[in-house]
């Protein structure tokens, strides 16, 4: 497990004639092993996604289409913002990162998470997460 979040990225193979591939593997260029992968779509450009930490989970986010803007806080309360705005961009997130999300209107978001689901796992009251 590493301790920071950080832009992972993940080649394009391909070219601007034929289009690219882009491929994440656990382990290779994912610092884990997949469990689980989800996508969020359709989210309105004014709502405001996320507010919550894991306890546990790491994740992997790709902006498969579209601009997301992530806003991270750790337990010191240190904010990082991160623009994913290319499907070959990845975000590394450790466990016990605060997130703010925002999308572009045609934003597909893609997780690649290291757990499968678990509400337990959620801290989801910002006053909590802070006094870890
Ligand atoms: P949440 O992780 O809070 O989404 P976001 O950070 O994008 O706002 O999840 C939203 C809801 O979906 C919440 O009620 C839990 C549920 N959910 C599942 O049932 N399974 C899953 O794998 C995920 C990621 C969420």
């Amino acid at each position: 497990m590493k301790n920071n979040p950080y832009l992972i990225n993940l080649s394009s193979i391909g070219s601007s004639s034929l289009g690219y591939i882009t491929v994440a593997e656990g382990m290779e260029n994912i610092p884990f092993e997949i469990k689980r992968v989800y996508w969020t779509y359709f989210t309105p450009n004014d709502v405001e996604r996320g507010n919550h930490a894991h306890k546990k989970l790491e994740q992997v986010i790709v902006a498969v289409s579209g601009v997301i803007k992530f806003s991270l806080e750790d337990i010191k309360g240190n904010m990082i913002e991160f623009v994913l705005d290319s499907p070959s961009k990845g975000l590394y997130i450790p466990s016990m990162y605060w997130r703010t999300i925002k999308f572009s209107h045609n934003a597909v978001l893609l997780c690649l998470a290291s757990q499968h689901y678990d509400e337990n796992d959620y801290i989801r009251s910002l006053n909590l997460f802070r006094k870890k």
